[in-house]
């Protein structure tokens, strides 16, 4: 596949802007597994980040074609093998000037920069990154931790002068290395958080209805529980945690009959959209006492109504839609992609490669 690009030396264009330090997009290609000839650098549009959003929201608006960039970028990329840019435009021009182009690499999830259909034409692969999911994954944990071992809890009652030793949960509290913990949906988030959890000695179940136990074994997960029962998930685990993307199918997925599978001392965690969840029926799950506790970084509605019977329960824990939010995944994007290439390179997973299954490797 790609493994080509880490025999010979290849010729490494890299297209920076105001948002990713140079230096760091050259260290990662170098410490990459990409056999690195000669690095050539570009600087493309405003000099200040605080300019930027103006041409970023242009260039969403409208893609890659007929947004300018220097002149120079054509003739630095004629004989160039491999591109990496964070939001500068790839037009259907610069893939054409690229007579010997085996790679394009963006610091970025989205693609609207890129002319992905021009770079198909030519069987370029381009390699996308998920910048956040280590973000949403710590965070992911630190909720698990925080609601079940009461720490926002103590904290708040000790601000109104109360050492309270004793806590709604008190007489099934559990050590996180000794829970069961459910994830359903193994796309980018689940699997960098069941990654996370098995370092931790969590026992691991998870569930998605298109992902094989064969694909997440090659990714290294080999020590997770991979059920296709989704009832067996949420009847054993203690906690269940939801991964999946917002699309029709997904949409109000969880339900009471899914709280009513869970056990009544597990919790339930919401970090993916607001719209998967039947937030009614999650203040119903609590009402009644169908499960011990909720902590939800997502809502249906954002921000959520200071009404909200949700804020008035000792057992929720809530956060306004943060745990993606980290400045250094994009300050450090270039070494997330760059692992991702190295993936390709070592292990032959091409998902993150976004045209692979319009091109031949
Ligand atoms: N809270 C935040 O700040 C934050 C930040 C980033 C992403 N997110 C959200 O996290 C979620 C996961 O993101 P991701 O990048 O891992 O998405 P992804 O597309 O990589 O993964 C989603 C997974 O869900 C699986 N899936 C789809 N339908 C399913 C079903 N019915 N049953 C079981 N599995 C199903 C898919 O096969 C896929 O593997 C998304 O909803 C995303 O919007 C939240």
């Amino acid at each position: 596949m790609l493994n080509e690009l880490s025999r010979d030396p290849q010729k490494i264009l890299l297209i920076t802007d105001a948002n990713v330090d140079i230096e760091v997009m050259i260290d990662a290609v170098k410490k990459s597994k990409i056999n690195c000839g000669e690095i050539r650098t570009l600087f493309f549009g405003p000099e200040n980040k605080e300019d930027f959003p103006e041409l970023q929201l242009n260039i969403e608006r409208h893609g890659p074609e007929g947004i300018e960039i220097p002149e120079e970028a054509y003739e630095l990329i004629s004989d160039a093998n491999v591109l990496m840019v964070h939001f500068c435009p790839v037009s259907s021009r610069l893939i054409e000037a690229a007579k010997d182009l085996k790679l394009i690499m963006t610091n970025r999830g989205g693609v609207e920069h890129i002319n992905v259909e021009a770079a198909t034409s030519r069987n370029i692969p381009v390699v996308n990154c998920v910048r956040n999911a280590d973000a949403v994954g710590e965070f992911v944990i630190g909720m698990m931790i925080d609601l079940t071992r009461d720490i926002t809890l103590s904290h708040n009652f000790l601000h109104q002068g109360q050492w309270k030793r004793t806590y709604y949960n008190s007489s099934f509290q559990k050590t996180l290395c000794n829970s069961h913990v459910g994830l359903i949906g193994m796309g980018n988030i689940g699997c960098v958080l069941a990654k996370k959890l098995l370092g931790l000695g969590v026992h691991t179940i998870v569930y998605d209805s298109f992902v094989t136990k064969e694909s997440l074994e090659k990714k290294g997960l080999n020590a997770l529980e991979y059920t296709d029962d989704l009832d067996y998930l949420l009847s054993t685990s203690d906690i269940v945690s939801l991964h999946l993307r917002l699309v029709p199918a997904t949409e109000k997925w969880f339900t009471i009959e899914q709280f009513r599978k869970m056990k009544k001392d597990a919790y339930f965690i919401n970090s993916a959209r607001g719209g998967i969840l039947n937030y009614d029926d999650l203040r119903q799950a609590l009402k009644e006492g169908l499960i011990a506790g909720a902590a939800l970084d997502v809502f249906d509605r954002e921000p959520i109504a200071e009404d909200d019977p949700l804020l008035q329960m000792e057992n929720v824990l809530v956060a306004s839609h943060l745990a993606g939010t980290t400045l250094d995944s994009i300050a450090l994007s270039p070494y997330i992609v760059t692992r991702d290439v190295d993936e390709i390179i070592e292990k032959d997973i091409p998902d993150r490669i976004v045209n692979y299954r319009k091109i031949t490797l």
